[in-house]
């Protein structure tokens, strides 16, 4: 018998999520049966997500989530103990699994790569980054892309994949310490959205002949200034929306509907999940090139599962720089 921590969800948010909404519960966990196996969470992840589809559990469930886990305890030949998997088990600290939607991490894992980075830019988020920018943006050499939430684990993975692509790469985002690190990354151009007076006149100044490709994670009023600053034939990832998650009414316009006809441009909402038949290669290649030095995978870690719903709420607020992660 192991004994669990989770994290509960007590009531759906309302608006921004609070300290209530939360409660940490122990579960006691029989030992594993035939095909099945214990794992126990190194390394949890917190993503907007998680905000926008908490409709899809329900009070008194385990919050959502994904981890890196160890197999303590094995009774499946293809998930030996000791082996390293990435799992959709939740806020936990124990699981028990029978191995279906896990993903074991490959033996040859660099050891100077920390695990935490499979659920990073080495993992959902990285992928997230790559299929936006290759299967949907169709980004070529000596393109300029603007990508807001730049800081962030999509965010920090797409700007440095288009630099290795050739391109001009804009960056927004939250804080001055956040436009350094985009700077250091080889951002051409970064700024402060929550500084500046006028988005128009940055995103101008930033690309006086306007933008190709928009990598967008944010929408409301920056989706609606920058929709005017592309390109004629721009195209346009929509990834997220952060900025709209916790709204309890709904934003509304301006509509895009003049830039998107006037501009002739191409819009298109996308899942990371459909191209998971990719996903073993794409792992490879943003491995390679974390290890070639050409990608940097910057992480803010809080530590200790008690924290799950503090740090959630931290990456909501904007505190992260990188991938936030948990580290149990
Ligand atoms: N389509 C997919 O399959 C897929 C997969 C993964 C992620 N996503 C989306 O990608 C986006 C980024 O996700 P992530 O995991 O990389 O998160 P993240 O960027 O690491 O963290 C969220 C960031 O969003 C920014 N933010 C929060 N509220 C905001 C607001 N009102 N306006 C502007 N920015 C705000 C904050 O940075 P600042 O300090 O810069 O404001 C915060 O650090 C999200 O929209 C997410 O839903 C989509």
């Amino acid at each position: 018998m192991v004994q669990a921590k989770t994290w509960v969800l007590t009531e759906r948010f309302e608006g921004f999520p609070k300290d209530s909404n939360f409660r940490l519960q122990l579960e006691q966990l029989p030992d594993p049966k035939d095909g099945e196996m214990l794992l126990e969470a190194l390394f949890l992840s917190v993503d907007p997500y998680m905000r926008a589809y908490v409709m899809r559990i329900q009070p008194g469930e385990v919050m959502m989530g994904s981890q890196v886990a160890k197999v303590i305890k094995s009774h499946n030949p293809s998930f030996p103990v000791g082996s390293h998997v990435v799992g959709r088990c939740g806020w936990r600290t124990h699981s028990l699994s029978d191995g279906a939607g896990l993903t074991l991490l490959q033996a040859d894992w660099p050891q100077e790569v920390s695990l935490s980075q499979a659920l990073g830019g080495i993992g959902m988020p990285g992928l997230t980054a790559l299929y936006g920018l290759e299967e949907v943006l169709d980004l070529k050499e000596g393109e300029t892309l603007l990508v807001n939430a730049a800081a962030g684990a999509v965010g920090s993975v797409v700007g440095q994949i288009a630099k290795i692509k050739g391109c001009k790469v804009v960056g927004s985002a939250g804080s001055d310490a956040k436009v350094a690190f985009l700077k250091d990354l080889g951002f051409d151009e970064a700024f402060n959205y929550k500084t500046i007076t006028s988005l128009e006149e940055t995103l101008k100044a930033a690309s006086p002949d306007g933008y190709d490709c928009f990598f967008e994670n944010v929408g409301g009023p920056f989706f609606s200034v920058a929709l005017p600053q592309m390109k004629q034939f721009g195209r346009i990832a929509v990834c997220g929306g952060i900025s709209l998650y916790n709204d309890t009414t709904p934003q509304t316009g301006p509509y895009p509907h003049t830039s998107m006809v006037f501009k002739q441009l191409k819009m298109e909402g996308f899942l990371v999940n459909r191209w998971q038949h990719k996903n073993p290669e794409g792992i490879r290649r943003l491995l390679a090139w974390a290890k070639e030095g050409k990608l940097h995978c910057r992480e803010h870690v809080t530590e200790g599962f008690e924290k799950m719903p503090s740090a959630f709420m931290g990456m909501l607020k904007g505190e992260n720089i990188g991938k936030a992660v948990i580290k149990v």
